[in-house]
Order: C-alpha cells, then sequence, then structure tokens
C-alpha cells in the first residue's frame, strides 16, 4: 500500500469526489472547492489530505487538520475525514491510514491529536483513542476523542549541558 499527500496523487479528483459526496457538500463546498482544499493541503505541517493507493487504485483517505470541530477551536490538531472506499473495507486500510496521521503529528512535534465521530468509537478505542467528552456537530451529537502522540527523538530537546566543577 501506497500513502503519500493527495496534492501529489494523480487519484485527487477522484478523492475530492468521494470527500465532497460524503461531507463536504453538506459544509457548503462545491466539488471544486473541495479539490482546491485538498491541492492546497500540502503538508507536511496540517492541513494535510493523505491518499492510500494498491496498484494505482485509490482506497481511502485521511486528513491531518488544523480544525475540525467549530465548537472546539481550543483542540489542535485533528484526525478528520477518513474514508475507505466500501469495496476496500475490513482490509485494515483505515488502520494504517490512521497510523501514518499519527506518525506524521507526532513528527511535527504534537503531543495529542484529537478526532470527533457520531458512530465509529469503538474502532478508534481499539487503537488507543480515549473518550474526551460529549460534543455536539451539525445539531448531532458525537464523541470527542484523543490520543497521546509519542514525541520523536529528533524533538525531544537536548538536557541542559553539565555544568563544569
Ligand atoms: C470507518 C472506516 C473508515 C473503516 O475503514 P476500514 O478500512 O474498513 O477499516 P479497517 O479495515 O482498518 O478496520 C475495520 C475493521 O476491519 C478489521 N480488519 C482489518 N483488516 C482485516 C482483514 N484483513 N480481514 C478482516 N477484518 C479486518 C479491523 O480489525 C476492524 O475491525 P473493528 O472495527 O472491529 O476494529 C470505513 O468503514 C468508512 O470509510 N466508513 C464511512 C466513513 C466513516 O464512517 N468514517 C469514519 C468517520 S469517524
Amino acid at each position: 500500500m501506497l500513502i503519500r499527500p493527495a496534492c501529489q496523487s494523480p487519484h485527487l479528483p477522484e478523492i475530492a469526489g468521494w470527500l465532497h459526496a460524503q461531507w463536504w457538500g453538506d459544509s457548503g463546498y462545491s466539488r471544486a472547492a473541495t479539490e482546491g482544499w485538498l491541492r492546497a493541503a500540502t503538508g507536511p505541517a496540517a492541513p494535510c489530505t493523505l491518499i492510500a493507493e494498491r496498484d494505482g487504485v485509490p482506497l481511502g483517505t485521511a486528513t491531518l487538520d488544523v480544525d475540525d470541530l467549530p465548537s472546539r477551536p481550543d483542540l489542535t490538531p485533528w484526525l478528520a475525514s477518513v474514508l475507505v472506499a466500501p469495496a476496500h473495507r475490513r482490509q485494515g486500510v483505515a488502520t494504517t491510514l490512521v497510523a501514518e496521521v499519527r506518525r506524521r503529528a507526532a513528527a511535527l512535534g504534537h503531543a495529542r491529536l484529537w478526532l470527533f465521530t457520531e458512530d465509529r468509537q469503538a474502532f478508534y478505542a481499539a487503537r488507543g483513542w480515549v473518550p474526551e467528552g460529549p460534543e455536539t456537530w451539525r445539531g448531532r451529537p458525537v464523541a470527542l476523542m484523543s490520543c497521546a502522540l509519542a514525541v520523536p527523538p529528533a524533538a525531544v530537546p537536548a538536557p541542559p549541558p553539565v555544568p563544569a566543577r
């Protein structure tokens, strides 16, 4: 499985269509605006949309985003827009995408990653995410969740020098 930023993938227009149909259209984005957003989400810092593909076939997508839940502008960054094509589900594609977003967020030095979900709490809990309480999104109840990120060695500050005696 190859995972790369959407802006580097020939499948970006197709993935934009998936996201537009699933969520973004309801958020007021046109299909063209969705595609433009993905093209601008170049990473490595958020926002960065990733596409998973195998043998030239797009399988799924996930995004490392700056913000996602309007009621919690205090939290960042977010795992957002996790979507796998129905024909490729239950093969570990989302698990791999989520792990890659976590790895990238950790590499950027973030200590914690956030998400909200309407009905996939069990999926994320099984992968180490913890519930952070109820929230509301578009008038519907959702669960806020987070996961602690392992700080990569390069991001750990060097210890202070030992004073000379
Ligand atoms: C939710 C969603 C992203 C999951 O994608 P996925 O690629 O099927 O997820 P995975 O394959 O990694 O894991 C799904 C299940 O398949 C299982 N699985 C993974 N590989 C498997 C395999 N080779 N054989 C059988 N089962 C497998 C996983 O253990 C997991 O089981 P669990 O839910 O009991 O933990 C997908 O169903 C989807 O796009 N749904 C619509 C959009 C959505 O709800 N997105 C999430 C918003 S928070």
